[in-house]
């Protein structure tokens, strides 16, 4: 039986991740900073799919925090053979109107944590010449949208950059790129959504099923959705200008202006 670990596991696209993998039959562990609910959700997914699922509690803005799931990926005798890199937040607000702990926390769990548990899971992977990462961007990545968008082009291209280092040695990297998808992220950010148009709004288990389509692929970018596939195309065509006043300010004003 194989191991995943889903980091931001409790939620959203997180909580996707964990059912489909559950659902194929792998043991899981399960990281996010609420140690209840991790629980209430590993005995659910252990009850449901008869897997064994464990639970590790971590704050991956601090250092104990990546380096305790760096320890668990780099457990010799206990294996994960699927990372995913899935927490992450928005913070509320412009340039200049982010405290600059917010943004910094953000770099620290979007690229710092990323790039240190890719690379714990993966020296690993390497020896058994078999393994795979799929990192959590997002369509922001391929527009100008403040640090959330530039931690997140930093996510792709390190993902790609190290696929691409990696090939022939059985080891697959992914970064996935979902638009606009139905979780806690906006309302944990404060972000309004009213002005997002119903049609950009992406379920996360169909979004889960692409994305490991595309892992078994094995691309090394996934963007699911036809419609978000057209919206990028169309994205490298438009001037950078238009694109960052369609896209920039997107729920991240703190009022109107
Ligand atoms: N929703 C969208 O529209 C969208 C679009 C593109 C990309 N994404 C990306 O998708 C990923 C998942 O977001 P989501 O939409 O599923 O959001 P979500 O529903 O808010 O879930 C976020 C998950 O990350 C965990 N988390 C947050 N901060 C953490 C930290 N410091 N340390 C450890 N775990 C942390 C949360 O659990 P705890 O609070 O218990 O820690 C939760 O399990 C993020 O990387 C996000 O940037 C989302």
């Amino acid at each position: 039986m194989t191991t995943a670990l889903i980091t931001g596991a409790t939620s959203g696209i997180g909580a996707a991740f964990a059912r489909r993998l559950a659902h194929d039959g792998h043991n899981l562990v399960l990281v996010a900073r609420d140690e209840k609910r991790l629980h209430r959700q590993a005995t659910e997914l252990h009850d449901l799919h008869g897997i064994e699922a464990s639970v590790l509690s971590a704050d991956l803005a601090t250092e104990e925090g990546i380096a305790a799931v760096e320890e668990r990926l780099g457990d010799r005798k206990h294996p994960v053979d699927l990372l995913v890199n899935n927490a992450g937040f928005g913070n509320k607000g412009e340039y200049l109107e982010v405290p600059m702990a917010d943004e910094l926390a953000m770099l620290k769990v979007h690229c710092e944590a990323v790039l240190r548990l890719t690379t714990a899971a993966v020296r690993g992977m390497r020896e058994r010449r078999r393994g795979g990462v799929v990192n959590v961007a997002s369509v922001a990545a391929f527009v100008p949208r403040g640090t959330y968008g530039a931690s997140k082009a930093w996510v792709v291209q390190f993902t790609q950059g190290a696929a691409r280092d990696l090939a022939g040695s059985g080891v697959r990297l992914m970064a996935l790129c979902p638009g606009f998808v139905r979780t806690e992220f906006h309302q944990r950010a404060g972000m309004g959504t009213d002005n997002i148009p119903g049609w950009m709004w992406l379920d996360a288990d169909k979004l889960v099923d692409a994305a490991m389509k595309d892992l078994a692929r094995g691309r090394s970018l996934s963007i699911p959705d036809p419609r978000y596939k057209a919206l990028m195309g169309a994205a490298k065509l438009a001037p950078r200008g238009v694109l960052g006043g369609l896209t920039s300010r997107t729920g991240r004003k703190f009022g109107p202006k």
